[in-house]
Parts: structure tokens; sequence; C-alpha cells
């Protein structure tokens, strides 16, 4: 069993520091150790985006990085996103257009929407489904979840 180690990044703005086993998943850890329980353990092998979060303000699935990789890396989680009682566009457009059924997987698609809106802050269609790619619902809400995406662009902008 390898040693722990003390792991230093920041998390949602604030700097954390975590002495863990390395090889765990960040997605343990967000869920374990920091009680950052938005993040989602899905299938836990890169295949559904339930755990996305933004590594540097790039989406990540966190199932598939180690700890020990985000040693000096500044971490977003759905938690992050609000300012005070203020929703991000990309929460507040998902609520708009009820694009979810349970919600599993949503914190994941809006981190995936916030991702796409930091590079593109208008996505086309096309754009959208291609960033949306290798996200999972399995309540089938995909033309709102697409409409969502699009809402959050407008609502971003205005
Ligand atoms: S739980 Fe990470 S991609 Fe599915
Ligand atoms: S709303 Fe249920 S998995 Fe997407």
């Amino acid at each position: 069993m390898p040693e722990p180690l003390s792991i230093n990044l920041k998390v949602n703005d604030k700097p954390v520091s975590v002495r863990t086993e390395p090889a765990r998943s960040l997605l343990e850890v967000l869920r374990e150790d920091l009680q950052l329980t938005g993040t989602k353990y899905g299938c836990g092998e890169g295949a559904c985006g339930a755990c996305s979060v933004l590594v540097d303000g790039k989406k990540t699935f966190s199932c598939s990085m180690s700890i020990e990789e985000m040693n000096g890396k500044s971490i977003m989680t759905i938690e992050g996103l609000a300012r005070g009682e203020t929703l991000h566009p990309a929460q507040q457009a998902f609520l708009e257009a009820e694009a979810f059924q349970c919600g599993y997987c949503t914190p994941g698609l809006i981190i995936g929407t916030v991702a796409l809106l930091n590079r593109k802050p208008k996505p086309n269609d096309d754009e959208i489904k291609d960033a949306l790619n290798g996200h999972l619902c399995r309540c089938c809400g995909y033309a709102r979840i697409c409409g969502a995406v699009r809402k959050a662009g407008e609502l971003s902008t205005t």
C-alpha cells in the first residue's frame, strides 16, 4: 500500500490540502473527504460524464483522474458555480428549460455546459452535441438538455 501523500489544490476557489493515498480518484476525494457530493459516481470508468468537474477550466471526468495528478490544480465543482444566491447561467438555464427528470446526470451536464460556454459563448447545435457527447442521461431528456445549453448561451451573454 503506497504511503499517504499531502496533496495541495484549490477547490471552488479555496485552497485545500488533503492527506491521502495517492492513487485514489479525484471523485472519491471530492465526495468522501470534502463532502462535495454534487459530483456523481456513474460508471467509474470515463463513460458517462456524471463525475465531470473543471480542472484548470477544462472539463475532466473526475473518476478517471488520481488525486496525485491534482497537486497544484484548480478544481471547480457544481457547488462552486453559483455566486451567493445567484445561480450560474448554466444552472439557471437547466432549471428554466426543465432539462432533467431524476437529475443524476445534471451536475455533470451543467459542468460540461460551463466548459463549452467558456470556449464558445454562443455555441451552434453541432458544437452543443459535440460538447455533450459522452454525457449519458438514462431519463433520455436530450432534446431539452440541448435546449438548456442553447438557453445558457443566451443567458450568459445578456
Ligand atoms: S463516473 Fe466518471 S465518467 Fe462515469
Ligand atoms: S435526468 Fe435522470 S439521468 Fe439524466
